[in-house]
């Protein structure tokens, strides 16, 4: 049984780590949840090459003795498993609160499988309450937001993203990029809105994981639920 959120983060990050085998390429995600799955994913001491989606979780892995690898030079990954801020229908995801989210997307897309773990308050019926992070260059990012209110509008999302700051000073990602957050409210049409946002120039990415996850693994209440897109 597993109510506490941190306990439902801790038995779907066990539960991916028992999915790992002895001379995988593993996608190692970036978060509270991903942490518990390295730090299972470790105790078991299996013979892995970790490829990381951020600094953080690089050291954190490091600490434990994963041996790891670059997305560039490592090109094809057997199984990544990461967090998500929102689950919605079909396994669309939001991802991107720690900021990290280009490099997530980067591995999960070089990979053959991607495992989404999360507690089980991340499950929605529609994608949105949760802002979504949109990563831009710095240069001229003032302007790149106007742009970006520009096409949240035409996706009917009359919302300004706001540029995520923390002690003061703008969150820079690992890239050296910005974060702008879109409280979006709903998002009815997502596929719609991600190709938009990647139509104005000075976006890298945005937290929309669509079509990316091959299943979750959703730490609740009674257990650890599976769900397929
Ligand atoms: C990191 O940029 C995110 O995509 C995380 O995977 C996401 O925010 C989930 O984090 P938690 O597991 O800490 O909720």
């Amino acid at each position: 049984m597993s109510s506490d959120v941190e306990d439902q983060k801790r038995v779907a990050g066990e539960a991916a780590a028992a999915l790992v085998e002895s001379g995988m390429t593993v996608g190692l995600g970036t978060g509270s949840t991903a942490a518990w799955f390295v730090k299972a994913l470790a105790a078991r001491k299996l013979d892995i090459l970790g490829v990381p989606t951020s600094q953080t979780t690089a050291e954190l892995a490091q600490s434990l003795g994963i041996r790891l690898g670059e997305l560039g030079p490592v090109k094809d990954i057997d199984l990544t498993i990461d967090g998500a801020d929102e689950i919605g229908p079909g396994l669309s995801l939001i991802k991107g609160g720690g900021a990290a989210l280009l490099r997530e997307k980067l591995v999960w897309e070089a990979s053959k499988r991607c495992v989404v773990i999360a507690d089980a308050a991340k499950r929605v019926a529609v994608l949105g309450k949760f802002p979504l992070p949109i990563e831009v260059v710095a240069f001229g990012h003032e302007t790149t937001a106007l742009r970006l209110c520009d096409a949240l509008a035409l996706c009917d999302l009359g919302v300004a993203p706001r540029l995520r700051m923390r002690d003061g000073a703008p969150v820079k990602t690992d890239g050296g990029n910005l974060i702008y957050d879109a409280a979006c409210g709903r998002i009815e049409e997502p596929a719609a809105l991600a190709d938009a946002l990647k139509s104005v120039t000075g976006v890298v990415d945005h937290g929309l994981f669509l079509d990316l996850a091959d299943q979750a693994l959703v730490g609740a209440p009674e257990g650890v639920i599976v769900l397929e897109p």
